[in-house]
């Protein structure tokens, strides 16, 4: 088949050219009939307490002014985070519900103006005063609470074999405590949200991953029928996670419209974005290992403490990648949280492994070092072959092959040279290698096709395309389905009239809504087949021969026009319906991707500045549905695992809940000079048993081990170990 829009080939994004030539409309970019008023966000300036006064007078009559919503006067809601069993991206997410402010930076009022410039003009003519309440926002590793669940469902606390007796046993042992700091989301697109209300529907155009969720979410907020809700979010600038839930200035807008009967935007500034939208929290993980002087693990130890909003159910599963990477006789996993008053800590980037690697394959490092072995033999001589957290087969494991791949595309050698004596001119050169792993879920998904008589295929699904290339890999999926050119392929997504996916979150958007459509593909052929028959088209050929291509059916002598077949249907178009669920491969394997990730990097010996030079990477992720897009979500992955070794760290004022560094200039993030030419291989491997297409999640699988590599470079070049994340150049002098 020479389709150049078949599944795999590296197909330009279709929904490139709106984007550059600006006519994919984001959520703040909808245009209405009637122009939105836009309302500003105005913030609690204390970490907790009650509000005792609030006067908008001064704010009402300033220019432009249109109207000032508190507690006082905005609609009523269901209370927040009612009810608690709905769970986090369903239950109520009231705002100026109540005199009541949880964290700092928690909205008070949204004052709604004509202009942009009129309303935060007037927000500052706002008088709020407060009576502060005791607060608590350090988390450190006095966290006792037992987490309810972790995100994804996992057990907070898992045991195999008997860890004390096993660590003690062991011949090398090591007891380290690693820390990653509070991280961002930080997507470029903030988040913004027009409502528009006509006294009985509710539309509400966002920038949000979870488009059903968001749509319970705001009728259960502000107690309206679900099907008096549409929600609209058709081009995403970028999720991370921060966006899976409704956000603050959703709920905010929406107010506001249903006050004035009149559309409202809310687009949250970057210093709103920073403190307001959901963040990672800060981790301190406690990691014991045991391993004999043969190399072979014993003992796998690790305790995550991380803080919980209070009021709010995410924790998240730091120990993921301590559970399931390597073979041990005994394993112990526990997860503490502390309630703190501070804005949602949520899913950021890979949730659990992002962070959980960065400690765990830096520790592992450390007893390779100890157990005097090539961190990377060490590694190869620690494969499970089953998972060591649950005793479940693996759907597919190949971390092996890997690590392997890459050692020699990257040219590892295992010279024995000691750590912090290896020089380029001024330069120490380090060299460092660790595990990606990323769980790999299925969600129920559903979606619709109409085959029309002219040929053009839509497909219509509530999925969501963060910037990852939903509409891209759709598009091939449907192409290759039933031998469609790509331009007659359309890809509705992002509403919520279409039928429910599983969105777009932790990897598993691509492959959850492309089996669905996939399997509506499939139902439109048999449907083809049926119309052929029928109309005695086609006699006597076998179901199994029938290939469509360029358009058409070909099947025993015939060649037939799909077109044509739909006109012979007797209807202008076909609908079919297809769907994807969760089932036993789910239930009784271990599902991961995988990879192997191997970091150079050069630290100046008086400065202490780390930079990477190459970062390289070997990656499993199944059938790969477009390589061009792939690669870029691996890149970005990447990038990212770069940022958490060495840059990203949201600053903390522990007196007031309150971040420091608000922006995009004081949140380091790499730039073009900080980040090398990345080498990305796939080992392309289609698993079957990971869903209809054997594609496996890729968004955050890169992200995984990614920061660990460099870490372990550092410590390579410097023989100096850090354990506080990020890596900043103080810390290895
Ligand atoms: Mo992801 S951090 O589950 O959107």
């Amino acid at each position: 088949m020479n389709n150049p829009a078949s599944i795999g080939q590296p197909l330009d994004r279709v929904d490139g050219p709106l984007k550059v030539t600006g006519k994919a409309p984001y959520a703040a970019e909808h245009q209405l009939p009637q122009q939105p008023l836009i309302g500003w966000i105005v913030e609690a300036s204390i970490p907790k307490g009650r509000i005792k006064s609030i006067a908008t007078q001064a704010a009402e009559k300033s220019s432009g002014v249109v109207a000032v919503l508190t507690h006082h006067n905005s609609a009523s809601q269901t209370p927040p985070h009612e009810p608690e069993e709905e769970g986090r991206f369903t239950q109520s997410r009231a705002m100026l519900f109540d005199d009541h402010i949880p964290y700092h930076g928690f909205p008070v009022a949204l004052v709604i103006a004509d202009t942009l410039v009129n309303a935060r003009h007037a927000a500052k003519l706002m008088e709020v005063s407060y009576e502060s309440a005791e607060t608590t926002t350090r988390a450190g590793d006095e966290a006792d609470e037992i987490p309810s669940e972790l995100d994804g469902g996992m057990e907070p606390d898992i045991t195999q074999g008997d860890f004390e007796q096993a660590y003690q046993g062991s011949e090398v042992t090591l007891d380290v405590t690693y820390t990653t700091p509070h991280q961002a989301a930080a997507a470029m697109e903030p988040h913004a949200t027009i409502a528009d209300f006509d006294g009985s529907q509710l539309k509400v155009y966002i920038s949000a991953q979870l488009i059903g969720p968001s749509v319970q979410s705001l009728a259960t907020t502000l107690k309206l029928d679900q099907d008096k809700v549409r929600v609209m979010s058709p081009y995403i600038g970028g999720g991370f996670g921060s966006k899976l839930g409704v956000h603050n200035e959703a709920v905010l807008a929406c107010l506001g419209a249903m006050h004035l009967q009149r559309p409202v935007k809310v687009a949250q500034h970057r210093r709103h974005v920073f403190q307001n939208a959901p963040h990672r929290g800060n981790s301190i993980q406690h990691i014991r290992l045991g391993a004999g002087t043969d190399g072979q693990i014993r003992a796998i130890g690790h305790e995550s403490f991380m803080p919980r909003a209070r009021g709010y159910e995410f924790a998240e599963p730091t120990g993921a990648s301590a559970r399931t990477t390597y073979r041990t006789d005994a394993l112990k996993s526990l997860h503490r949280v502390k309630q703190v008053d501070m804005p949602p800590c949520d899913s950021c980037r890979a949730p659990g492994h992002a962070i959980g690697s960065l400690a765990f394959e830096s520790a592992i490092d450390e007893l390779a070092y100890k157990c005097g072995q090539d961190p990377l033999a060490f590694r190869l001589a620690n494969m499970p072959d089953k998972d060591p957290s649950t005793g479940q087969p693996f759907a597919s494991h190949d971390l092996a092959a890997c690590l392997k791949e890459g050692a020699e595309k990257f040219g590892w050698k295992s010279d024995g040279q000691e750590p912090g004596t290896r020089t380029e001119g001024r330069h120490l050169v380090g060299y460092g290698v660790a595990s990606s792993i990323r769980v790999n879920m299925l969600m129920p998904s559903k979606t619709r096709i109409r085959l029309d008589s002219d040929g053009t295929l839509t497909a219509w699904a509530d999925m969501t395309d963060i910037g990852t290339g939903t509409y891209t890999i759709l598009t091939q999926i449907a192409a290759e389905g039933l031998g469609l050119a790509a331009e007659n392929v359309r890809i509705e997504l992002g509403d919520s009239t279409y039928p429910d996916s599983s969105g777009s979150g932790g990897s598993f958007g691509a492959g959850s809504s492309g089996s669905a459509l996939h399997d509506a593909c499939l139902n439109m052929r048999k449907k083809l087949l049926d119309v052929a028959r029928e109309q005695g088209l086609v006699k006597d050929a076998p179901e199994e021969d029938a290939r469509f291509e360029d358009g058409n059916l070909h099947w025993g002598d015939q060649t037939l026009a799909l077109t044509d077949l739909v006109r012979q249907s007797g209807s202008d178009a076909l609908e079919m319906d297809g769907e994807v669920e969760p089932g036993d491969d789910q239930e009784n394997y271990s599902q991961q991707a995988y990879g192997a990730q191997f970091a150079e990097v050069h630290v100046d010996r008086d400065t202490g500045e780390v930079r990477v030079k190459r970062l390289l990477g070997v990656f499993s992720a199944g059938r790969i549905l477009n390589h061009k897009t792939a690669r870029s979500q691996i890149l970005g992955g990447m990038v990212w695992g770069i940022s958490y070794a060495l840059l990203e760290e949201l600053m903390l004022d522990e007196r007031y809940g309150a971040f420091m560094n608000r922006d995009l200039a004081e949140y380091h993030l790499p730039v073009n000079r900080d980040v090398p030419a990345l080498e990305v291989h796939f080992r392309e491997e289609p698993d079957p048993r990971s869903n209809p297409l054997g594609s496996k999640g890729i968004g955050e699988l890169s992200i995984c081990g990614a920061g660990a590599a460099v870490a372990n470079a550092v410590y390579n070049a410097t023989g100096v170990r850090v354990r506080d994340f990020p890596i900043t150049l103080d810390k290895v002098l």
